[in-house]
């Protein structure tokens, strides 16, 4: 199958601070990757990881360069624009989870929808087959507090995927967990692929690295 080009970063840069103080943390950093690929993005402590993935979700500004997603420059957009990009084309997996804990995991998963003014009948099925895709079926009306750590992330997968984003950003999904649970979390990740969903994970853990399609070294500037 031939795959688009999804997403195309060409000389992004990004600096903390001002003179000489300043922290480079991008510098002329380019990448792509096709619909549905899976890349690893490794790095040392500070070479930049979180940052481009903030600037990729349209969380952070970048002081020049162009992300195009789906052959639009992100930065062009404003507004609604910018937030449909934030809640519709990307989802987000962070370190710790994020749920939040006064919902049970049903309602964490909706929250992406609940936010659009979209709580519908075909919603709500669709969150529940997203927990049942995920092994979580029995662990709807549980809150996260009585979830496992693997189970938590899980839940937030299941959130970030609520509203059929064409691509996941997962900053150290696995960070937080054991050896099982990574491995149980990450095959859920694999699995995106056959929707041509672009998974971008930070991680430190070589095996998930190999796992991926690609390798993407970060350095620090
Ligand atoms: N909001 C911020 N203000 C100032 N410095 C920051 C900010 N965010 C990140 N940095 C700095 O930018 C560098 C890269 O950080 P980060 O993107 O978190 O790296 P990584 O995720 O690869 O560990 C670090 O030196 C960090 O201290
Ligand atoms: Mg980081």
């Amino acid at each position: 199958m031939l795959n688009y080009v999804m997403l195309e970063i060409i000389n992004l840069n990004k600096s903390f601070g001002k003179g000489e103080s300043a922290i480079h943390v991008l510098n002329n950093f380019s990448m792509a990757a096709e619909a549905g690929e899976r890349l690893a993005i490794v790095g040392q402590s500070g070479a930049g990881k979180s940052t481009l993935l903030q600037i990729i979700g349209g969380l952070d500004a970048a002081d020049s360069g162009i992300v195009r997603f789906k052959n639009e420059n992100i930065f062009d957009k404003k507004g609604r624009e910018l937030d449909t990009y934030r809640n519709r084309d990307v989802g987000f997996v962070f370190q710790f989870h994020y749920l939040l804990d006064d919902f049970t995991a049903f309602e964490n998963v909706m929250m992406p929808a609940m936010i659009a003014g979209e709580d519908t009948k075909a919603n709500r099925e669709y969150a529940r087959a997203l927990l049942a895709r995920f092994g979580l079926s029995d662990r709807e009306t549980h809150f996260p507090s009585q979830l496992s750590g693997g189970e938590q992330q899980r839940t937030a997968l299941a959130r970030a995927l609520m509203n059929r984003p064409s691509m996941i950003l997962a900053d150290e999904p696995t960070g937080s967990l054991d050896k099982k649970n990574s491995e149980e979390v990450l095959s859920m990740f694999d699995s995106l692929k056959n929707d041509g969903i672009t998974v971008l994970i930070v991680t430190h853990d070589e095996e998930i690295a190999k796992s991926c399609d690609r390798i993407v070294k970060m350095e620090k500037a």
